[in-house]
């Protein structure tokens, strides 16, 4: 039978794969901590490794890998950042992932997030559990005709922007690839990344990590926002350069932030850290932030999203096992 490795596997993980296998077709080892150069080594004997976004599957990994026996890298994710796809094709060692399993869940707990942060649900909640019935400070706005601002419109980025212009918002978008169809029928324009800095009241960040989308929101991009907008992310947090966005919050440039995502998760999100000190310095004085919301990386947190995630892998795994082609749209190659 064929076994498959899973690093950072965490019980809901463990959860839906262990259903999505109920034929028992294929051997699953669950490991909880991530795989990269020093971890490799678990995979012997097995064919496939299943990893997530915080997974480091460089090239030195990937020689490990393949030197064990390693086939194929199975990400349960849609972003692929994390693995060096040249040594991956170098080393025949093929990559999949899971394109799309929700983006209904990434772009609903992107408006969970700005609608939490404009009416500072997350500041009432403990309120009232304190009994202080007090509204000062709480103050929101009416999404109602505000200019919303979608940079990247994907599967997620569309989604989003639809739902904002359900709420009766303006959206203007900015992607490398425009869809004029999609936007016309949606009454959305493009325009170009210094409009939609100037005009919105809302930005929403839905491109993958690249080289040109690192640091896309740094200090001159920050300059750029006029209407202090509140920013959301929930793409990858290497899209903001967080030592600037910190300066941004302490001079008030922006009216408040919302983090699914931060620059270096590793290591924080997904764990319990809540007996030990946390060590990052950016991320701990963004936490003092009252107009800071954030969550750790749990946009694709669905029951739809995470069934869809397990039966797109098994399905690849299962393919490989019986040498056949993998599902339509999920390989990745450099
Ligand atoms: P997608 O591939 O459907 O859309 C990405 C869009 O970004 C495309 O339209 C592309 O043309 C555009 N793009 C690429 N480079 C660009 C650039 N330099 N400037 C402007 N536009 C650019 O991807 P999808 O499914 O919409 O996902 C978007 C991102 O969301 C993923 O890459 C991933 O990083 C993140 N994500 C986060 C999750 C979470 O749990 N928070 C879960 C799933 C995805």
């Amino acid at each position: 039978m064929m076994k498959v490795a899973f690093y950072d596997a965490k019980p809901y993980d463990e959860d839906f794969f262990t259903r999505q296998n109920h034929s028992g077709a294929l051997e699953f080892i669950f490991h909880s901590f991530r795989l990269d150069e020093s971890t490799a080594i678990t995979a012997q004997g097995c064919s496939a490794v299943c990893v997530f976004v915080n997974d480091k599957v460089n090239r030195r990994c990937l020689e490990a890998l393949a030197q064990h026996g390693v086939r194929l890298v199975a990400l349960r994710c849609a972003g692929f950042n994390n693995v060096d796809l040249t040594a991956a094709a170098e080393l025949n060692l093929s990559v999949v992932r899971v394109p799309a399993y929700s983006p209904y869940a990434v772009a609903e707990h992107a408006l969970a997030l700005l609608l939490t942060l404009n009416r500072r649900i997350h500041r009432a909640y403990n309120r009232v559990r304190e009994l202080n019935f007090s509204l000062n400070g709480l103050v929101g706005f009416d999404l109602h005709g505000k200019t919303v601002g979608i940079i990247g419109t994907g599967k997620i980025g569309k989604l989003t922007a639809q739902i904002f212009r359900g709420f009766g918002c303006e959206v203007i978008s900015y992607d490398l690839y425009p869809d004029d169809g999609w936007a016309a029928a949606h009454q959305i324009r493009y325009a170009s990344l210094a409009e939609i800095y100037e005009k919105s009241e809302i930005i929403s960040l839905h491109t993958p990590l690249t080289p040109e989308t690192h640091h896309l929101i740094n200090e001159a991009a920050l300059s750029q926002m006029k209407k202090s907008p509140c920013l959301i992310n929930t793409s990858r947090g290497k899209l903001i350069d967080t030592t600037a966005l910190i300066l941004a919050l302490k001079n008030k440039q922006l009216r408040g932030v919302a983090l699914d995502v931060y620059e270096i998760e590793e290591g924080i999100f997904f764990e319990d850290l809540s007996h030990d000190v946390l060590q990052d310095d950016e991320l701990a004085r963004l936490l003092t932030f009252n107009n800071v919301l954030i969550t750790s990386h749990q946009g694709f947190l669905t029951e739809e999203a995470l069934s869809e995630i397990s039966r797109v892998t098994c399905e690849n795994l299962v393919c490989l096992s019986e040498n056949k082609p993998f599902l339509e749209g999920t390989r990745v190659e450099p």
